[in-house]
């Protein structure tokens, strides 16, 4: 098996199509076709769910375009940028990291210059045309756009990531917080990276979906109140160490041994790995990677990537990055806006601290009806601003600097309950077409029996699109109405079926089975007889029979994973 099999499978069902395919495509883009918009509600579902229900985040739906001021805030525009080389003689672009995979282990840690020496030392050729290959340089991947017509358009950006749209409003957010820490936020839309020479399907898109969940924290509590509930789980690590190998722990030992550097990363870690097993990653083609130094985003601090075993061998598909304060201070700088979060003391301290004191009985003659606000503005304003005998201060909205002649600098003791710091964030950014892919690809199963070769997708439950198939033995008699009052009931309790009365049984299970559909019941004459149906287990064909009354019940247990088909049959 191969991608290109499961990407032919994926667009004769319905789940992944070539956009704008009537026009030749574009590289990059692709649609979601019934079966596959489907499945990426369901996983989207499940992650929704976790975070929100589970872990207490909140949702927010941030603009997915930009003005560049956030994008220098944010550092992209200066650092989002892959290394573009292209061929000389025809011109088609590479990312040099990409052309130099056989050659590296991890050729992204590279500079400029070392991807350089290696491509003439090796001697890599343009694949399409055997020309030489050009030097190294930035292309910065974010697509630029105006915002507003002619003149008074701004320069926008479409965000190369949802997690601005998280920071630039974290004031808004911490208000509805309650002002405590920690808080999570989650958002859940399409990013944009114009990506150099996306070949790999849905893998690499120059749009795509993410969720990504930021958790804002007190850089002096990096705990989480529910390791403890998972730190048993077994985790692949391959950390950044030279010299260090693939290693299986417990989250606990990754933790004591100060592999990973502290718990709320090491929750997250683990959290991804049961959200990624729950929709269908296969836990033996699933490992957790840290970046090198010389590998990591322009603002992360420290980065552990899943990454799945798919027929193009070890890939990201979610990315658990420490962030630190990088994000809100860079707000903080670019917008003049505070963003803090409160730490709060044990008990008062008292601190001395310097304070200007305004000589009101000069203020009045010089500024007359502004003299009060001139004067609140001061015992306001920071003394360790004050420059040149001077300070400038906000007056009624506007800047005016005050001369030194009009106000004292005095010393004064203050008790104050606690004190404020930039929180950091953790950010578990999930890349939802690659855990899309993965599901498929590690769903992928060929079978064969006496009739020749079959495709069988062993989808996970929650990630099907379609939960339950409902056949009517024989379609045109009195079994079809049972079948469909059947259809309707499941339906109305949200479990998505597929009513088919066509062709064999045998044909009806194989199109359940291609499109990775858990269970298959259905009505036959003995149905008329005692009200039972058969429920037929996709994995492994066998069937059982089950009283029409708990069927429903049944079927959602199964599905929920409360039960399994083992347990029904004995
Ligand atoms: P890569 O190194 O493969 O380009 P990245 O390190 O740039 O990926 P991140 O910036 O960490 O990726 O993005 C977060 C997640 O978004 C990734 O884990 C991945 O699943 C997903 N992602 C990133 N770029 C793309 C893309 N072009 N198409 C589809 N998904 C993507
Ligand atoms: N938000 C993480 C990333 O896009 O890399």
């Amino acid at each position: 098996m191969n991608s290109a099999d499961v990407l032919s499978l994926c667009k004769r069902r319905g789940f992944i199509w070539p956009a704008y395919e009537i026009y030749g495509g574009i590289a990059g883009l692709y649609d979601y076709g019934p079966m596959g918009a489907a499945m990426k509600n369901n996983i989207v579902h499940v992650w929704r769910k976790a975070y929100t229900l589970g872990e207490g985040f909140v949702e927010i739906d941030a603009d997915t375009i930009g003005p560049e001021i956030v994008f220098k805030a944010s550092g992209h525009l200066d650092k989002f940028s892959d290394a573009l080389v292209s061929c000389v003689k025809c011109k088609t672009p590479y990312r040099a990291d990409h052309l130099l995979k056989e050659h590296h282990p991890n050729p992204a840690s590279l500079s400029h210059g070392d991807m350089d020496d290696l491509i003439q030392k090796v001697g890599v050729v343009c694949m399409e045309c055997g020309g030489e290959i050009s030097k190294v340089e930035d292309f910065n991947l974010m697509f630029k756009t105006m915002i507003g017509p002619g003149a008074i358009g701004r320069t926008g950006y479409l965000r190369p990531e949802t997690a601005q749209g998280m920071f630039y409003n974290f004031n808004s957010l911490h208000r509805h917080m309650r002002e405590k820490l920690p808080f999570g936020v989650i958002q859940i839309g399409r990013g944009y990276r114009n990506e150099i020479s996306p070949r790999q399907g849905v893998i690499r898109l120059r749009e795509f979906n993410m969720m990504e969940a930021e958790l804002f924290i007190d850089p002096k509590d990096k705990t989480w109140p529910r390791f403890d509930a998972i730190k048993q789980d077994q985790i692949r690590l391959v950390p950044n160490e030279p010299g260090d190998t693939e290693l299986s722990v417990t989250l606990e030992e990754a933790l004591k041994k100060g592999i990973i550097a502290n718990e709320v990363l090491a929750y997250f870690v683990g959290f991804t790995q049961r959200f990624l097993v729950t929709v269908g990653v296969d836990p033996e083609r699933l490992r957790f990677r840290q970046h090198l130094k010389t590998e990591m985003a322009h603002y992360a601090a420290d980065c552990w990537d899943a990454e799945a075993l798919l027929s193009f061998g070890w890939t990201e598909i979610v990315g658990i990055a420490d962030r630190g304060c990088w994000d809100l201070s860079r707000h903080i700088e670019f917008s003049n806006v505070e963003m803090n979060g409160f730490r709060r003391y044990d008990e008062p301290v008292e601190v001395e601290k310097e304070v200007l004191k305004p000589k009101y009985g000069m203020l009045g003659p010089q500024f007359k009806a502004k003299s009060s606000a001139v004067g609140k503005a001061l015992e306001a304003a920071d003394p360790k601003l004050i420059e040149d005998g001077g300070i400038t201060v906000q007056v009624d909205g506007a800047p005016m600097i005050i001369e030194a002649k009009y106000f004292d600098v005095a010393r004064v003791k203050e008790k104050v309950s606690g004190e404020k710091f930039v929180p950091h964030v953790i950010e578990p950014s999930h890349g939802l077409d690659r855990i899309m892919y993965t599901c498929l690809e590690h769903a992928y199963t060929e079978k064969e029996d006496k009739e020749g070769k079959y495709l069988v997708m062993r989808l996970a439950p929650l990630s099907a699109p379609i939960k339950l198939g409902i056949f009517p033995l024989m379609g045109k008699d009195e079994l079809a109405k049972p079948a469909m009052e059947l259809d309707a009931e499941f339906r109305a309790n949200e479990v998505a079926t597929s009513y088919d009365d066509s062709g064999s049984i045998g044909r009806r299970y194989a199109r359940m089975d291609e499109v990775g559909t858990p269970y298959c019941v259905t009505v036959d004459y003995q149905t008329l007889e005692d009200d039972t149906v058969t429920i037929r287990d996709r994995d492994s064909t066998a069937q059982v029979r089950v009283k029409r009354s708990i069927l429903l019940k049944t079927v959602v247990d199964l599905l929920n994973g409360k039960r399994s088909f083992a347990d029904l049959k004995g």
